[in-house]
């Protein structure tokens, strides 16, 4: 098995609990790039897109995803705009194994409507909002994600099925 693991996909589609369970199965560290992010700038992200702009958060991405590099045996959940800015899908395809968990926009929708987690992206957006830019951005975005070396169906994902995938290559 590779020794580092990407998880990549739109916004709600499962990367951080799935890539917590297969860390923990496989015995690798698990790090939401995320929570990374925010635990070196001392921000949340919604206070860093308000306070320093989309741009900059990017870069603080790319600069994290460099440092990962240099680490092994990671099971990393990627932000769901990673890999589609500068050469970040070439970087995780380079440096790892690249899973891309593939949701429909009504799936994302029923996901987003019902997390906790802020994102700044869709903050304020009602359910037919949410549902067209949801719609808009995956269709952008998959150019990117079906960059990835594999590509899982998210619905009634289980762990055990990326283990499944992972353990054939
Ligand atoms: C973003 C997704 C978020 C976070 C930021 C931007 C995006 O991560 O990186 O809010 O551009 O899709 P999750 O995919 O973990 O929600």
């Amino acid at each position: 098995m590779n020794s580092r693991i990407f998880l990549i996909g739109f916004m709600g589609s499962g990367k951080s609990t799935h890539g917590k369970k297969l860390a923990r199965k496989i015995a690798y560290n698990y790090i939401d790039m995320d929570h990374l992010i925010e635990e070196t700038a001392e921000m949340t992200i919604p206070a860093i897109f308000k306070e320093h702009g989309e741009e900059v958060f990017r870069k603080w991405e790319h600069d994290i995803l460099l440092e990962l590099c240099k680490r092994d045996r990671l099971v990393v959940s990627t932000g769901g705009g990673a890999p589609c800015h500068g050469e970040m899908m070439h970087i995780m395809n380079e440096q790892g194994t690249t899973v891309y968990i593939q949701l429909p926009p009504e799936a994302l929708r029923d996901r987003l409507l019902h997390s906790p987690t802020e994102r700044p992206l869709i903050k304020g957006k009602s359910e037919t909002e949410l549902l067209e830019f949801i719609s808009i951005l995956l269709a952008e975005r998959e150019h990117y994600y079906t960059q990835a070396m594999h590509s899982i169906n998210g619905i009634n994902l289980q762990f055990e099925d990326l283990i499944a995938l992972l353990e054939q290559l």
